[in-house]
């Protein structure tokens, strides 16, 4: 009876597309609770009130209180596009500020994102138990990161407290600070102990979730097993071997609407698998924006990312000069890491007409990009899901990736002995020389217009979609609440 009754689930997240976004983590969380209404389950999802998204949306007051000393108000709204009920925790010192979530304009973390997200779990945790007597209590609340890492946490005690799933989008941004803030945030001090909060002299946010929360789960299953092993676990895969047993993996959908070449309104031509003729118009279309030299035979290779280490810049800044010396031509979208975007610039002023960076955030030039493109690189050194290769593949934009996490869970390589499944090119390790290989294996087979015309048939027709995924979740909320009734059986509450 239990699995197929609908549930109430509160979804806690720190960004959520189409209100606030930095990366995948907003594109799930705009997108996964819509799939799950869709289901029959009845979701809120909860958000700081950050500047941007208080001036954006209409709005309506439900409460103010106060939490360890600061104003906090409590908003309603909803996710547009969708009929997902929003919370949005508003406490101005914190979260009235303009820019990234996460970073000053010096793009250093805030100086006070202990005490912002400690004080967004605590506001989360009251929700979770229906302390402000709104009358709704949930049955699960689901995680994501470690900005929501003290919800556990404050929940752990808590009789008649909701199942409590831990989602791992990314291992390495794990939320440490120091001791004396672990003393300041008056976390309980029997919390101070490497198999809870304390990681190597500090305090860990996401041992929160990893240690209190009944299920955890990751964006896809190879990540799943890479993070319980020394290279992939930053630190924390003995403890994930540990909790093994309460560990899984699943794929990340997409949405299906945002991201549909069919019907995607800020793409100069629409398209489909029967039209895919169509899509060079997007190819000229992107050439021109990028003063690239025109011409649909050169192909047009693209990456769109945060500029940061995990997606392998630097083994693309490696092997680009190499490439170059092929007729190809490159457009780069992104921000983050100083030095990559000025050694990314500084290569562009070297080839102009050829390589293209756009340095920056600009959602409607991702799609544009993905439209255009004939190739799309995703190098990453560790890829929990991706979403960009699945966009990629839903545009017939044939993705060349690393072997690892997400990445290689969705893409089948073009020269497997079972090739009919193939929808794109697989790197053999994360190296820079593998990276050049691959991607020569594919501008060859880019020459090759029939079999590059199968491959993109296979990538298209693939669904991505959140259906198979957002059953998976519903299977995990009640493994979460059988672990959590066990315990409760068990006396361990
Ligand atoms: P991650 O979450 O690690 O950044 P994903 O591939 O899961 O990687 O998701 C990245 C999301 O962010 C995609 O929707 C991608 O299009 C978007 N994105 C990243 N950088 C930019 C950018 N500079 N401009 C527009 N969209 C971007
Ligand atoms: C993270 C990961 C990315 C994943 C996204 C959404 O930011 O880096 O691989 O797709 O979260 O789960």
């Amino acid at each position: 009876m239990k699995e197929s009754s609908p549930l109430k689930i509160l979804f806690a997240s720190s960004e959520a597309f189409p209100l606030i976004k930095t990366g995948g983590l907003a594109d799930v969380s705009g997108s996964l609770p819509r799939a799950l209404q869709n289901l029959g389950h009845d979701v809120r999802l909860v958000l700081p009130g950050y500047q941007v998204v208080m001036s954006a949306c209409k709005r309506r007051r439900l409460l103010s209180f106060e939490q360890e000393g600061h104003e906090v108000t409590l908003w309603q709204t909803t996710l547009p596009g969708s009929r997902v009920t929003v919370w949005l925790v508003d406490c101005a010192e914190f979260f009235d500020r303009p820019g990234n979530p996460y970073l000053d304009a010096q793009g250093e973390p805030w100086h006070d994102n202990a005490q912002r997200f400690a004080l967004f779990c605590r506001v989360v945790a009251r929700l979770a138990m229906d302390q402000f007597g709104l009358g709704w209590q949930p049955d699960v609340v689901h995680c994501n990161d470690w900005q929501t890492g003290l919800v556990p946490v404050a929940l752990r005690h808590e009789p008649g407290r909701p199942a409590l799933l831990f989602t791992v989008h990314n291992l390495a941004y794990q939320g440490l600070f120091s001791r004396q803030l672990f003393t300041e945030l008056r976390l309980d001090e029997a919390l101070w102990r490497f198999d809870r909060l304390e990681f190597h002299g500090q305090l860990s946010f996401i041992k929160g979730g990893l240690v209190f929360a009944d299920r955890i789960n990751t964006v896809s299953p190879t990540y799943a097993q890479e993070i319980q092993t020394e290279p992939f676990g930053h630190g924390l895969d003995g403890l994930l071997r540990h909790i093994g047993g309460r560990l899984s993996g699943i794929l990340n959908g997409i949405d299906a609407r945002e991201w549909n070449p069919g019907s995607d309104k800020q793409i100069a031509q629409r398209y489909n698998l029967r039209t895919l003729n169509k899509k060079g118009v997007n190819k000229v279309a992107l050439q021109r924006e990028f003063r690239l030299t025109p011409g649909e035979e050169t192909p047009l290779l693209a990456l769109i990312g945060r500029l940061v280490e995990q997606k392998g810049i630097d083994l693309l800044l490696a092997v680009l000069p190499e490439l170059l010396q092929q007729p190809l031509q490159l457009v780069i979208l992104g921000s983050g890491n100083r030095l990559l975007e000025q050694q990314l610039t500084e290569l562009a002023a070297r080839y102009p007409g050829r390589l293209a960076v756009a340095i920056g955030y600009d959602e409607g030039l991702a799609h544009r990009i993905e439209a255009g493109a004939d190739i799309f690189l995703m190098p990453s050194r560790f890829e929990p899901c991706g979403l960009n290769q699945l966009y990629s593949l839903r545009y017939g934009t044939l993705p060349v990736v690393s072997p690892v996490g997400g990445l290689a869970d969705t893409v089948v390589d073009a020269d497997t002995p079972h090739g009919g499944s193939a929808n794109g090119f697989v790197m053999a390790a994360v190296s820079a020389e593998a990276l050049l290989a691959t991607t020569r294996s594919a501008l060859s087979c880019f020459h090759d217009k029939q079999r590059w015309r199968e491959l993109q048939h296979n990538a298209m027709s693939e669904d991505f979609s959140w259906g198979k995924s957002a059953q998976a979740y519903r299977e995990l909320y009640r493994l979460a609440q059988d672990d959590r009734d066990g315990e409760r059986a068990n006396g361990r509450v």
